[in-house]
């Protein structure tokens, strides 16, 4: 068995004093795509937000490529070749496309990124849109430069927090061509996802996250027989 990409044990993680999760248990294969869903307030950012060491105190175990990780300050973490995408963009309002892009530096130790031509090749709208300020973006191109800006700097597991949030039908089909590819090109994705109809046919696995804590754990070949669980815990 393959070295998983990422491997998290009884993970516990504080924001001061609010104890937010609860022992997470989760693991994820190199190439896979895994899908953590989940309620409002379930604790997924944290989960995201914790294996960054962006949260306060972690407890537990968080092993990148075999690396343990728990101890380490967020640099040395992201330096695994992790590339987290949260919920706000972030990108520069003042700056053009192209230049949010070339922002983050490539992880040193991390492999080739892709090149701004592999890039624009993928993503031919932000090609178009290259010189336009972060500002005259549409969301759906905001979120695409979002997530091709990690793809720049040599991450090959990506975290990527609600990216369909909040984008027109056509926007989230190109995410998940966006998905479909990546997972062919041999990235490994973890992704929170609020909208289970575009997380279902992406995601070889899928957690289900409530109250800080794993809930439900199955592959998308158990999908069918998992909907009505997942109907009382999601509404979907
Ligand atoms: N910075 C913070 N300080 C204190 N508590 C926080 C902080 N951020 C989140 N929480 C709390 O932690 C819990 C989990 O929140 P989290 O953001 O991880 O949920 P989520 O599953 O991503 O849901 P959603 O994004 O839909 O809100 C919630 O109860 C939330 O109120
Ligand atoms: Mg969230």
């Amino acid at each position: 068995m393959a070295v998983p990409a990422l491997e998290i044990k009884n993970l516990h993680a504080w924001y001061g004093e609010s104890h937010v999760l609860h022992g997470v248990d989760l693991v994820v294969q190199p190439g896979e795509v895994v899908t953590l869903l989940g309620r409002n307030g379930a604790g997924r950012t944290t989960t995201m937000r914790a294996i960054l060491g962006l949260t306060g105190t972690r407890k537990g175990s968080i092993k990148v490529d075999g690396h343990e990780t728990i101890g380490l300050p967020t640099h040395r973490i992201a330096h695994f070749g992790i590339g987290y995408c949260p919920e706000e963009r972030g990108i520069f309002a003042s700056l053009s496309a192209e230049e949010n892009l070339m922002l983050p530096p490539p992880i040193k130790g991390a492999g080739p990124g892709m090149s701004v031509e592999e890039i624009y090749a993928m993503f031919p709208n932000l090609a178009e849109r290259r010189h336009s300020q972060g500002t005259r973006l549409s969301g759906g191109e905001q979120q695409m430069l979002a997530v091709a800006r990690i793809l720049r700097t040599g991450a090959k597991l990506l975290l990527l927090d609600e990216i369909s949030e909040g984008l027109a039908p056509v926007i989230v089909q190109a995410l998940a061509r966006m998905i479909t590819m990546l997972r062919a090109k041999g990235y490994t994705v973890l992704m929170v996802e609020q909208n289970f109809r575009f997380a279902a046919p992406l995601a070889d696995r899928f957690y289900v996250m409530e109250h800080g804590r794993v809930v439900e754990a199955f592959a998308a070949s158990e999908l069918q027989a998992k909907m009505s669980v997942l109907n009382e815990l999601l509404g979907v």
